[in-house]
C-alpha cells in the first residue's frame, strides 16, 4: 500500500467511525421532556380532567384510538404504511392496558418517540 493510500485510510477509516457512532446515538436517543425537573403533579384537578376532555373530543383523538364496535379510546385501528402496519394505542386511563400509570413526562414524550417500556 502506498503511503498516500494510507494517509487517505487513516483519515477516511476514523471519520466513518464518528459518523457512524453519530448517527447511531441520533436514531436512537430519547427525547427531551420539558416535564422532567417539575416532578409529581399528583392528581388532576376535576377542572384539569374536563379541559383535557374538552381538548380530546375537539382533536377527535378517539378517531384513531378506537375501532367500530369497540370501546371509545382502548385503540386497535390498523393503519397501513409503506414500513408496516402500525396500531393505535390503548389511551384510556387503565394503569395496566392503557395510559393511567404515565407520568406527565411519559406523555409528552410519547409524541416524540417511541412510548416509554415498549
Ligand atoms: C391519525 C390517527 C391518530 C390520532 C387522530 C391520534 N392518535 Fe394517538 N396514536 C396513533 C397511533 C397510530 C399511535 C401508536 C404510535 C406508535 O406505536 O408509535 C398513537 C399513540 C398515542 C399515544 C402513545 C400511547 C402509548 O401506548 O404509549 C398517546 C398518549 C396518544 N397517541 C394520544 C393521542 C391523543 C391525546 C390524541 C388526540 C389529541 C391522539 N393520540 C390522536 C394515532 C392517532
Amino acid at each position: 500500500m502506498t503511503n498516500r493510500l494510507k494517509k487517505i485510510f487513516a483519515v477516511v477509516i476514523p471519520a466513518s467511525a464518528v459518523l457512524a457512532a453519530g448517527t447511531a446515538w441520533f436514531v436512537t436517543r430519547l427525547p427531551a421532556s420539558s416535564f422532567e425537573k417539575t416532578g409529581s403533579q399528583g392528581e388532576p384537578s376535576a377542572q384539569l380532567v374536563a379541559r383535557g376532555e374538552y381538548v380530546s373530543r375537539l382533536t377527535d383523538c378517539v378517531a384513531c384510538h378506537s375501532v367500530p364496535g369497540g370501546a371509545a379510546y382502548t385503540g386497535g385501528l390498523k393503519m397501513v404504511t409503506p414500513m408496516g402496519a402500525i396500531f393505535a394505542t390503548n389511551i384510556t386511563p387503565d394503569r395496566e392496558t392503557g395510559i393511567g400509570a404515565y407520568t406527565l413526562t411519559d406523555f409528552d414524550k410519547t409524541g416524540k418517540a417511541r412510548s416509554p417500556g415498549r
